[in-house]
């Protein structure tokens, strides 16, 4: 990462998983990872996770986050949670558009650009994921998927709102596989959203821009990862459960 103009990000995703009554636990354990010192540490938990995770963290400097929202601010939408309610227990930011949303559950990429407008009214930052899957790298297309991605999720988004957005590269092949992409590919894509951002924004919000890299990435794999110039931290699902890996991943930045 370029520390110039970036300040790095290790961003824990729990998905679903982490009982309320587990969390209190898990949280106190992740306590020691706030000590990096230029690094912004961030866990996405569960929203019924939310209030406890907060009050665990209350005196230190992690971030709480959502793992996803609904587009609208409010209204009858039974069993959806809003950017609003995030922000209101306590969220900094919000994971939007995870592959395992997109695959599972029907968002296409409208609902992400209508999900990343709702973040930021909300006052929540975006972490929004992209990722080719394992056809369309073999099919030599992952920039051209990730162009399409990347350009409809900040659609619309003007540059003071823009500032708030982070971008993770996920590889939807390389998550929960053991699969990692080499450091030299991921880089290669984060490098391309940054032109992306760039033909939008002018070079210096894109410069600005954290872009996180995602699929299990580990203690092992971290150091050779953050050393790319385009990768700015990481997305970690898996190993953001295991604090002892977590706070090595969290050191790597260093
Ligand atoms: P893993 O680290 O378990 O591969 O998950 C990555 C991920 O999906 C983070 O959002």
């Amino acid at each position: 990462m370029d520390r110039r103009y970036r300040k790095a990000i290790i961003a824990a995703n729990w998905k679903m998983n982490i009982n309320p009554s587990e969390a209190k636990k898990l949280t106190t354990a992740m306590l020691k990872c706030s000590s990096a010192k230029d690094t912004s540490v961030v866990l996405c938990v569960p929203a019924i996770d939310l209030t406890i995770v907060k009050r665990v963290l209350r005196q230190s400097r992690i971030a709480v986050g959502g793992q996803n929202c609904h587009y609208e601010d409010t209204g009858a939408f039974t069993g959806e949670v809003s950017a609003q309610m995030l922000y209101d227990a306590g969220a900094k930011y919000v994971i939007i558009g995870h592959s395992e949303r997109r695959s599972m559950f029907g968002e296409t990429d409208e609902i992400v650009r209508k999900k990343v407008a709702a973040a930021i009214r909300a006052g929540l930052r975006p972490i929004i994921c992209v990722g080719e899957t394992e056809e369309q790298r073999e099919m030599g297309i992952t920039e051209e998927q990730i162009r399409i991605q990347v350009k409809s999720a900040v659609y619309g988004l003007d540059a003071d709102d823009f500032r708030k957005v982070v971008f993770a590269y996920e590889p939807v092949w390389a998550i929960g596989t053991g699969k990692t992409a080499t450091p030299e590919d991921a880089n290669e894509v984060c490098k391309a959203i940054r032109a992306c951002l760039r033909e939008k924004y002018g070079a210096r919000p894109s410069r600005g821009t954290s872009i996180l890299y995602g699929g299990s990435m580990n203690e092992e794999n971290a150091p050779a990862l953050l050393a790319m110039p385009h990768i700015d931290g990481g997305l970690i699902g898996g190993a953001s459960l295991k604090p002892e890996a977590f706070a090595a991943i969290v050191a790597a930045t260093k």
